[in-house]
């Protein structure tokens, strides 16, 4: 493919807009998204492995479904952060969080995950599912720079996220149109998940693709080098 058949649509609203939308659905997200994104980001978690005892990093738990299994999969001798932008994603996360006893081994931050507020070489595994295509293309390689920084050597990078086609079907493109009509609104898009992560100096450990309401997504798994 030529470097323009490469291109990804912008993503044109706010960080503040992004905050107050996802504030406002997180009490119903569940209901009108986990029916649809479980089964993917089981998938996602599947790949990722998490053993007892490693340090795991979450970016844009939303409700906190991912990081309850990453908190019961890493034990009392692990440790989960999150971070998510959004202050009702977190409300609903903590709560789910303490009603399963959980807390002590978790540590969620309410912010901006294009700067990760963790140490270099950190942690052992960085989690993201239908996130990174939130983030406006050029932010995307700062994202995963920041995931690459926090990673040690031989660290795991799990992406679930909506995946551009080489020949977009139907759905795609109206799922394209709607992003360009309202922006803030569909705010994500089909990104090319495989490629960024190898762009962004990581080696391709595993993909699968998977399909959602007739549009395209990937379950990647890539390891620092
Ligand atoms: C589509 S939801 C996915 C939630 C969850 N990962 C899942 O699979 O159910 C995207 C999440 O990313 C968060 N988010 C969006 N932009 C963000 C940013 N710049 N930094 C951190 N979190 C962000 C949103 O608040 C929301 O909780």
């Amino acid at each position: 493919m030529s470097e323009d058949s490469w291109q990804i649509s912008r993503v044109t609203r706010s960080k503040g807009e992004a905050k107050a939308s996802y504030d406002r659905l997180s009490r119903w997200y569940d209901l009108l998204s986990d029916r649809s994104e479980r089964n993917h980001r089981e998938a996602g978690l599947e790949k990722l492995a998490a053993k007892k005892g490693e340090t795991i990093v979450e970016i844009g738990f939303g409700t906190g479904h991912a990081l309850l299994a990453l908190a019961q999969a890493v034990g009392e001798a692990g440790k989960v952060y999150g971070i998510d932008i959004s202050q009702g994603m977190y409300n609903v996360s903590r709560a789910r969080l303490e009603k399963a006893g959980v807390m002590a081994r978790v540590e969620l931050t309410c912010g901006d995950a294009a700067q990760l507020p963790y140490r270099d070489g950190s942690c052992d595994a960085v989690f993201m599912s239908f996130t990174l295509e939130l983030f406006d293309t050029p932010e995307i390689p700062a994202v995963l720079g920041e995931c690459h920084r926090v990673l040690r050597s031989g660290g795991r990078l799990g992406v679930v996220a909506m995946s551009k086609s080489e020949h977009p079907g139907l759905m795609e493109r109206l799922y394209e149109w709607a992003h360009q009509r309202w922006p803030r609104y569909a705010d994500c898009r089909p990104i090319y998940v495989r490629r960024v992560c190898e762009d962004a100096g990581f080696n391709l450990r595993d993909v699968t693709g998977f399909t959602m309401w007739g549009l395209t997504g990937e379950v990647v798994l890539v390891e620092k080098g």
